[in-house]
């Protein structure tokens, strides 16, 4: 009890700590822990949503080698940048993600750490201009969505949005439950490559839901987390720029992490669009403050490098190369997933996993059977059976898929 004094040990109980619970860990986090702590040599990951190349590498991509070798070499200060992060990122995310869909002077925007930052912040700005809204997630979500909701205590409601049966999306239950939403209810959607099913809408459903969006005055909030993961860079962000362009307000969050492969320097971009030029600066403003707020500067390095390839030609055509060719490795390992399965099987039961798009699909299975998988092959997915298709190989796909006949799925 060496110098605690007296008085204080008394009161030990109402010490602050003592008050603190454990807290439930996140369910993909979890996963990462339990591969890493599982001895079997031939285990295979496909649970945490980085991307690995074929030998089971998350590389450096060389565009963002040479950018970070230049800025090495030239930067010449350290100090702060902005609240909002150099204009120059935000204008060359904005080009990236939403082309010429809408004005620049319609678009506030702000750096954020990573992808969930701008989530975060996006919560927090719906919380201060309409605290009454809800927020509809699909059913089911990314698992960080729901509990940033919960920890702001801001209400949440769930949309159908995928079909146990054909493993696309339920696009009929979708539109009755988002019917069902108040004005002012805010809709979250991925804005391609669906995390965790894979499964997306289709460029007529998109429009649908804008025509929904608008006829019941709900606001769209797009997570954009994986844009060159799925059919490309310009096709995966068509369906952003449909809803910027087709709504009278919108939040977009965007990720740099998976596109740009610089997941640890967190690199994120909050955007708050509005048809109404005149508003842009309060949005801009209010970006700002909760910047301040949370964690003042935004991280800069990523950002910075993001930039560099972004406005440098070479270094851009660079980029997108490497970005086209993980993108189709990923698509050949599904369809390669799927034939070995149709030849197991002898049926068309997995041929949603050459449809589905982005780094995941999701199997369709119960937990119990990804339990099986884990004990009996050392093969690691989320408890919801979410694959990360990036964690295959031309070696693994066949163990894959005697995995999964073999434990009846
Ligand atoms: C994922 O869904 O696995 C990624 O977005 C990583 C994360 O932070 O959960």
């Amino acid at each position: 009890m060496g110098g605690i004094p007296h008085a204080a040990r008394r009161n030990r109980r109402e010490l602050m700590f003592e008050n603190l619970k454990e807290l439930p860990a996140d369910k993909i986090l979890a996963l990462m822990q339990l591969y890493r702590d599982d001895p079997r040599e031939q285990k295979i990951d496909l649970g945490v949503g980085v991307y690995k190349n074929a030998e089971g590498v998350t590389p450096v991509m060389r565009a963002v080698k040479a950018a970070e070798r230049k800025l090495v070499e030239e930067q010449q200060s350290k100090s702060y940048v902005g609240l909002v992060g150099d204009p120059a990122y935000s204008d060359a995310m904005i080009e990236l993600i939403l082309g010429n869909a809408v004005e620049r002077n319609k678009v506030g925007a702000a750096a954020t750490p990573g992808g969930t930052g701008a989530v975060r912040q996006a919560f927090e700005l719906i919380r201060l201009a309409n605290p009454g809204a809800k927020v509809w997630v699909s059913d089911p979500t990314w698992p960080n969505h729901t509990t940033i909701l919960a920890y702001l205590g801001m209400e949440m409601k769930t949309y159908r949005y995928f079909d146990a049966e054909t493993r696309g999306v339920d696009f009929d239950g979708m539109m009755a439950d988002l019917k069902t939403a108040d004005k002012g209810d805010v809709v979250l959607l991925h804005g391609c490559c669906h995390n965790p099913t894979g499964a997306n809408l289709n460029k007529v459903e998109w429009q649908a839901v804008i025509d929904l969006l608008n006829e019941r005055g709900l606001v769209p909030m797009v997570d954009i987390a994986y844009q060159g993961f799925g059919d490309g860079l310009e096709a995966d962000a068509e369906a952003t720029r449909m809803v910027a362009a087709g709504v009278p307000e919108c939040l977009i969050a965007a990720s740099c992490s998976k596109n740009f492969g610089v997941y640890r320097e967190r690199t994120g971009l909050l955007m708050a669009v509005c048809q109404d030029a005149g508003r842009t600066g309060i949005n801009q403003g209010t970006l700002a403050f909760l910047n301040r707020q949370n964690y003042s500067f935004p991280p800069d390095h990523g950002a910075r490098v993001v930039t560099m390839i972004l406005t440098d030609p070479e270094l851009r055509a660079d980029w997108a190369a490497e970005l086209e060719e993980m993108r189709l490795g990923m698509l050949e390992i599904r369809q390669q997933l799927a034939d070995e399965l149709q030849r197991l099987t002898g049926s068309d039961r997995f041929a949603f996993l050459a449809q589905h798009r982005g780094m995941f699909s999701r199997l369709g299975t119960t937990p119990e059977l990804v339990q099986k998988l884990r004990d009996d092959h050392g093969i690691y997915m989320v408890g919801d059976s979410r694959m990360n298709i990036a964690g295959l190989n031309a070696a693994t796909v066949p163990v894959l898929a005697k995995a999964i006949v073999d434990a009846g799925i």
